[in-house]
Parts: structure tokens; C-alpha cells; sequence
């Protein structure tokens, strides 16, 4: 909004004291957020890969609910162009985009309060995405989790450009609505450091234009792990179904999958996640959904052993997800609305990410 307030301004100045050329430091000026504090500007990314699950729940999409509540302009965006890097059917990917936004709206995200739009209908994001590709080196991506866990070399003849590139896109995300505060799971931190760094790089070479990001994650609670394999986080391609609890799971499905959670065998309730990583996940579940620490969830469970727990468990994840399954299957079934609702986050976002990009192009020189 201000750049192109203040662009508009500048060109009229121009005209004003018939001036043809635009003087770099006044155009650095103009851009830079530096001496006034830049706006709090929340963005965040989800990929249209399915169901959510509890892990993504209560690592990423409980922080977006919450922070509607805080001041500042908040951006949710799908980022189906991420999820392009690990190829799926056209059937699946279209399925799987109004999927989860009928899931965040039936979390709660308000469309009105949070832009919620669709990443590949604001072409702006792959623009920024070249521009900060012709400014990083090749090596500083090499060693990426992204990348290095997924490549695959042997199977697609040295891994995909998309996969390699692809925390590039993500700083394009993050840089194109100036974001300050990015809700993620702490496993992003990686690319947040990178956004970082390109910010500090670009800004000392073009003027100040970006802010720096601060990642907003809470570590007790983004770790959920996965029910079969304590060992390793909850994800959506575990091996086993019962490893994990979709949001849109029904109730018997909740309670069979807790029951069956690998726990050890000590029959007491204690939170040692280093030690006792099964217990301790239930714990954090149970913390995660009743906002209390575990210290808190440990003294509720004083006089169980780990079967009765599971139960109670069980109960409060029941309790918290029934209500999203049923606002879900509801909001499911009109795909148009929720086309609307997506129709309207693009133009939202498409205005912001516009102004934003065109400001870089002229700073890079290529604004004629
Ligand atoms: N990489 C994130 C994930 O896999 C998704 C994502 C894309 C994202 N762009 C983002 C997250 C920008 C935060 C900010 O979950």
C-alpha cells in the first residue's frame, strides 16, 4: 500500500520539477522501511498434500488461528507450486487444494482477517523467486534438508531442479509481503535463515527494501511424533496410517490410533521426551490441544498408568477435532464457495505482492 502511494507521489514530484531521471538515493529513500518500524506482516504456507494431521495442527495451523487475534496484515497462502516438487495426478492436486482450505476455514482461519489465497494464482511469487536465484550462490543451497532428503539421485538422473530451487520459492514467499513473523514448524528454520541473509544481501546492495523475518514456533508443541515410531516426527508419508491422527478423523479412528500408540514399559506418566518418547508424545499432545505445560498434564495423570492416559488422551483430541470434522465435511461439500473464498485471498494478495515486486523491479533497474 505505501509503496505505491509513495511511488505515485514520487512520479508527480517528477513531473512537478520536470525531472526525467529519478535519483538513486531518492529512490532508495523512498522504498526503505529502515526509519519508520515496518508493519507487522505475518506469512505463512501450508502445501495442498492432503489432509492436515495433528502434527501440522499444533506446529503451524493453531499458531495461524491464534495470531488473527494479534494486530498486523496476515497472509495464508496454499503453496501448490511447492507442492509440485514431489509430482502428483492432476485429480490429486486439485482435490487436495479445496481440501485444505475447507480444513483451515473449518480451523477457523477467518478469510476476512487472514488473506487466504492460492500461491500459483499470484504469478509474483516465481518472479521474485528468478530474481533471488540470480543473487544466491549455487552452493549455499546444496546442503538443505529439501534438497539433501529428498533428492532422490538415482531415480530422476540427479534430482529435480524444482527441489533444488525450491527454498528460493519459499523466501519469494516470505520477501513478496514483506513479511516480519513467519508461524512455522522449527524444522523451517533453515529457510528463514536463508530468506534472512538474502534480505541483508539484497538490502546492502539495493537500498533498504526487506525486512528481517523472525520464525514463530513453539518447541514443545511442534514436535509431535509419529504414534507408531516415536522416533520420528508425525508425516503425512509415514509408513504407517496409525503412526498418525488427520484432523478429519472420526472418533472410533482417534481412539484406536492412541490405543495403539507405542509407549514403553514403565507404566507412570512422566514428560522425558529423550528417554520416554512415546508417553512424552501423548503428553505434548495433550498439552498442545489444552494449552497447559506438561508439567500440568503429568499432575492430571498422577494416579493413571499409561492405558488409562491414553484414554484421556484420546478423549481431548476427540473433543477438539470433532467439531473441525463437522465444520469440515460441511464446507467440503460447496466447492464453489470455496473458490469464491480463494478468488477473493488472490486479489487480495495479488495487489500487495504486485506493488511489492514492481518496487524491486525498480530498484533493480528494470522498471522502465
Ligand atoms: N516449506 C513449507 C513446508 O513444507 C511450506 C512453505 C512454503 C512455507 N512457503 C512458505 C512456510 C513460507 C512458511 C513460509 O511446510
Amino acid at each position: 500500500m505505501t509503496n505505491i502511494c509513495t511511488f505515485r507521489t514520487l512520479s508527480q514530484v517528477c513531473v512537478k520539477r520536470k525531472c526525467p531521471k529519478v535519483h538513486l538515493k531518492e529512490l532508495r529513500k523512498l522504498y526503505s522501511t529502515h526509519n519508520n518500524k515496518p508493519n507487522r506482516v505475518i506469512f505463512s504456507g501450508i502445501q495442498p498434500t492432503g489432509i492436515p494431521h495433528l502434527g501440522n495442527y499444533l506446529g503451524a495451523i493453531k499458531h495461524w488461528v491464534k495470531l488473527q487475534n494479534k494486530p498486523g496484515d496476515i497472509y495464508y497462502s496454499i503453496v501448490d507450486l511447492h507442492s509440485l516438487t514431489i509430482p502428483k495426478s492432476r485429480t490429486f492436486m486439485r482435490t487436495s487444494i479445496l481440501d485444505i482450505t475447507a480444513c483451515l476455514l473449518a480451523c477457523e482461519i477467518n478469510p476476512e482477517r487472514a488473506v487466504l489465497y492460492q500461491q500459483s494464482c499470484v504469478p509474483e511469487h516465481t518472479l521474485l523467486s528468478w530474481v533471488i536465484g540470480c543473487l544466491v550462490p549455487v552452493n549455499r543451497l546444496k546442503h538443505l534438508p529439501q534438497w539433501k532428503e529428498k533428492q532422490m539421485p538415482s531415480v530422476d538422473g540427479g534430482g529435480h531442479i524444482g527441489r533444488y530451487t525450491y527454498p528460493l520459492l519459499q523466501t519469494a514467499d516470505i520477501l513478496l509481503y514483506k513479511a516480519t513473523h513467519v508461524p512455522a514448524g522449527d524444522d523451517q528454520a533453515v529457510h528463514l535463515i536463508l530468506t534472512n541473509e538474502f534480505a541483508k544481501s539484497f538490502n546492502r546492495t539495493h537500498g533498504h527494501f526487506f525486512p528481517q523475518t523472525q520464525i514463530i514456533s513453539d518447541p514443545t508443541f511442534a514436535r509431535i511424533r509419529d504414534l507408531r515410531n516415536p522416533t520420528v516426527k508425525m508425516s503425512k508419508s509415514s509408513q504407517s496410517e496409525n503412526g498418525r491422527i488427520e484432523i478429519t478423523d472420526y472418533d472410533d479412528a482417534i481412539r484406536g490410533k492412541i490405543k495403539r500408540a507405542i509407549t514403553d514399559c514403565t507404566s507412570a506418566v512422566t514428560y522425558d521426551p529423550d528417554n520416554r518418547p512415546g508417553v512424552s508424545n501423548l503428553v505434548q499432545i495433550h498439552c498442545g490441544l489444552s494449552d497447559i505445560t506438561p508439567t500440568e498434564a503429568c499432575n492430571t495423570a498422577q494416579n493413571m498408568d499409561t492405558g488409562a492416559y491414553k484414554t484421556l488422551v484420546a478423549n481431548v483430541v476427540i473433543d477438539h477435532l470433532s467439531p473441525i470434522r463437522e465444520r469440515y465435511f460441511e464446507l467440503r461439500q460447496d466447492e464453489n464457495r470455496l473458490k469464491e473464498i480463494l478468488k477473493y485471498g488472490n486479489q487480495r494478495a495479488a495487489k500487495v505482492a504486485k506493488e511489492n515486486f514492481n518496487a524491486v523491479r525498480d530498484l533493480l533497474g528494470i522498471q522502465l
